[in-house]
């Protein structure tokens, strides 16, 4: 089993609108020129992703959704299925995020049962997961998010092509990151754990760190053991600052 390429997702959250199409643009020209030994996705809402992926067509630029209902068609009213996000172009999708479990009460069993709809519709998931700065500080962050791997993660992935983000809430847009050793620990007892869960299939699956990721800290992030890649929020909003952490991959 090889191991896959890092893989650099930017997660535009509630962001964007058809002005910002113009950022990719410069992206997809920029990767044309550098061609770097890294994956690279966007991961619009759900209103740019068709014209996102179609602006990507042809280019190194992948394409994510940032969620989508476990169901695949019915009346719930505002959501998205996997393979409506399969039909604008995407080919990833982000489930599990820390602001969908405390914004929409999303369980891990609710987040297992997206990832089994996003596989179903052909869809490369990326599961978050991450700990509280209550839970941080309580010592208790380990079990927290070794058991959300557990509890978020279904059977059907052994074998499958999917990521794991690490993304400590208190990290997130706060400017704050966890240390380059707390981020290692994590993300060796994340490999621990796919392990023991998928055998030695759970060697493969990249584990991306997310949470205040910025041109500046991308390559000592990067560089860390285990870290496969980076779920980057706010420093993908805007081209150059993107490339300046796809350059550290
Ligand atoms: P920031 O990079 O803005 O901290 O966001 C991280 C994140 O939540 C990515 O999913």
């Amino acid at each position: 089993m090889s191991t896959p390429r890092p893989l650099i997702a930017g997660n535009w959250k509630m962001n964007g609108l058809a002005a910002s199409l113009g950022e990719v643009r410069a992206l997809i020209g920029a990767l044309e020129d550098r061609s770097p030994g890294c994956r690279v996705a966007i991961c619009p809402p759900a209103t740019l992703l068709e014209r996102l992926a179609c602006s990507a067509t042809g280019s190194a630029l992948e394409v994510g959704g940032q969620d989508c209902r476990a169901e695949t068609t019915g009346a719930f009213t505002g959501d998205v299925s996997a393979e409506m996000l399969r039909d604008c172009g995407a080919n990833l999708v982000i489930l599990g995020h820390s602001e969908r479990r405390a914004g929409y009460g999303e369980s891990n069993s609710v987040v297992a049962s997206k990832v089994e709809a996003a596989l179903m519709a052909g869809l490369e998931p990326i599961v978050c997961v991450g700990e509280s700065l209550t839970e941080r500080e309580a010592g208790t962050a380990l079990s927290v998010v070794t058991s959300q791997v557990r509890g978020s993660l279904p059977a059907v992935l052994a074998g499958r092509i999917f990521a794991v983000a690490y993304e400590p809430v208190w990290a997130i847009g706060t400017g704050l990151t966890p240390t380059i050793e707390q981020i290692e620990e994590m993300h060796r007892a994340i490999r621990e754990t796919l392990t023991q869960m998928f055998g030695e299939a759970g060697r493969v699956p990249p584990i991306l760190y997310g949470g205040s990721v910025k041109p500046s800290n991308a390559s000592e992030i990067l560089g860390a053991c285990e870290v496969g890649g980076a779920l980057v929020g706010g420093a993908s909003l805007k081209a150059v600052d993107f490339l300046g952490i796809i350059s550290a991959a």
